[in-house]
């Protein structure tokens, strides 16, 4: 199998005054075609950070990340733009909705930047909506949903371009338990069926269970525990968790 993302000795300070601490400490990793990964960590220990710099939404401060064999930080600001429109599905950990579109019209904005008549993808959106069950609030705005509903309709913008990486930052981080089984299973799903990589960071280790391989980051770096394979459940992941203290 092929790595979809190739992530070289990551660096990442935020900041420009020049005395402030890395985030990321020279983090390497690779993902497979098809891969599902969960990323783990403390509050603060730089997961956000790593999905923005997996994405191409922010460049590290030293290190590659290649994603589709592209290198990142060696392509230009539009070529950056048109990889991550082309490649990624991102569920953002604040949703990031615009605010001035209806849910069923956020959820298609993925097809209207790529050219595509949302019209066309309706159906398509309405079965999304269904299936993460927000199908009575697509007319609804952002400001009249909850957060577990603005939660869903983040999750369907990023399936609903079919992009072969999904980067999902604590989806589901608003929904109670049922619903965020239901969240999970439509992410398996599109991993099993559809071959789409995922790349998962949750605190959730019943969330973490979905995964092949489950990465911990401590301290700014890759711890070397990891839960993969046949080891993967929700107890493994509990107890590496326990043993490193998050
Ligand atoms: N744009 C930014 N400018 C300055 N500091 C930032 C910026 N983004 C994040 N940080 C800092 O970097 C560190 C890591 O933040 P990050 O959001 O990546 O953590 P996280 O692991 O996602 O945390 P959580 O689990 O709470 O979501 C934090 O100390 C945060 O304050
Ligand atoms: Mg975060």
């Amino acid at each position: 199998m092929t790595a979809l993302l190739q992530v070289q000795d990551l660096y990442k300070i935020h900041g420009g005054s020049g005395d402030e601490q890395p985030v990321l400490r020279g983090v390497s990793f690779e993902v497979k075609d098809s891969e599902f990964v969960c990323i783990m960590g403390p509050s603060g220990s730089g997961k956000t950070t790593l999905l923005h710099l997996l994405s191409g939404l922010d460049e590290p401060s030293a290190g590659t990340v290649m994603l589709a064999g592209q290198d990142l930080a060696k392509a230009k600001e539009e070529d950056r733009t048109l990889q991550r429109r082309s490649q990624v599905g991102y569920v953002f950990q604040f949703f990031h909705l615009m605010p001035n579109l209806s849910v069923l019209e956020n959820i298609g904005l993925p097809l209207a930047i790529a050219g595509k008549n949302p019209d066309k993808g309706a159906g398509r959106i309405r079965e999304l909506g269904k299936k993460l069950g927000i199908e009575g609030r697509l007319d609804a705005f952002p400001h009249e949903l909850s957060g577990g509903e603005m939660q869903r309709a983040s999750i369907a913008r990023a399936l609903i371009g079919g992009q072969p990486l999904l980067l999902c930052d604590e989806p589901t981080g608003n929904l109670a338990q049922a619903a965020g089984r239901e969240v999970m299973e439509e992410l398996k799903r599109a991993n099993a069926e559809e071959g789409r990589t995922v790349v998962l960071v949750t605190h959730n280790p019943r969330d973490a269970a979905f995964a092949d391989r489950v990465l911990f980051l401590v301290d700014g770096e890759l711890s070397d525990v990891t839960v993969e394979g046949d080891a993967v459940s929700e107890a493994a992941v509990t107890d590496a968790l326990q043993r490193l203290s998050i």
